[in-house]
């Protein structure tokens, strides 16, 4: 399992040779200039909610991929209404596709997409593979929902989680969030891109690491296999 960061909340996600992409927003923000949105691979483009900081580039790269869409009902059908395919899910189902088995977990937050359709609830997912196993939470505040994840999934080898705080939690409910779900290794990642959500990198680090944490910050366009988290 290959991962790569493309900034904000932007991961790629390579499973068995098939591309995940989760909430493309590159082309908007600044920290990724250095990325070219024609080069990312993508499959499946997995959208935790509608906020543009999660959707902008979507449909040009299903569009150029003929990635299909998986989200809230919602947000598939205003991408039908666009000529991108998607598979629509809800909160608390699951669907076996062919990487992995996906499932649509709670996010507190909102979803309104960029023209002011309602995008359903947000959430977040939670991946299982042959591969490895990890939780998208996507935006969200900390949640008790979250101690259902060990319940309900197979155990995790990393999670991905907001840190920065104002729109989601901050670090602190964030190394709470990786306890509750059981994930000892945590990709930062809605940090930094905007004003409100500057973080101090090494308190972050400290607020995890007294938990017996890992909190990783990749770089932008960087690439590591989970084995070497
Ligand atoms: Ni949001
Ligand atoms: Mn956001």
């Amino acid at each position: 399992m290959k991962i790569t960061f493309y900034g904000h909340a932007c991961f790629g996600v390579e499973i068995a040779g098939e591309h995940l992409l989760f909430d493309p927003f590159i082309t908007g923000n600044e920290l990724a200039s250095g990325i070219d949105i024609s080069t990312i691979p993508a499959d499946y483009i997995l959208l935790s909610h509608g906020h543009e900081d999660h959707v902008l580039d979507a449909e040009a790269i299903a569009k150029r991929t003929g990635a299909k869409i998986i989200a809230t009902f919602e947000i598939v059908n205003w991408y039908l209404e666009k000529g991108v395919d998607g598979h629509s899910m809800n909160l608390g189902g699951s669907w076996q596709f062919p990487f992995g088995k996906v499932k649509f977990v709670t996010a507190i937050h909102s979803s309104v997409l960029p023209d002011g359709t309602n995008g359903g609830n947000p959430g977040g997912f939670v991946i299982e593979s042959e591969e490895g196993n990890f939780y998208f939470a996507g935006d969200t505040a900390l949640t008790y929902d979250m101690k259902l994840i060990p319940m309900t999934c197979a155990p995790l080898d990393f999670a991905v989680l907001p840190i920065g705080d104002n729109f989601t939690m901050g670090y602190n409910d964030a190394a709470i969030a990786a306890d509750w779900v059981e994930a000892n290794k945590v990709l930062a990642c809605h940090y930094d891109t905007f004003g409100y959500i500057v973080v101090d990198k090494e308190e972050a680090k400290k607020a995890f690491a007294k938990r017996g944490q890992d909190l990783i910050f990749m770089k932008i366009g960087e690439s590591i296999d989970k084995n070497d988290l």
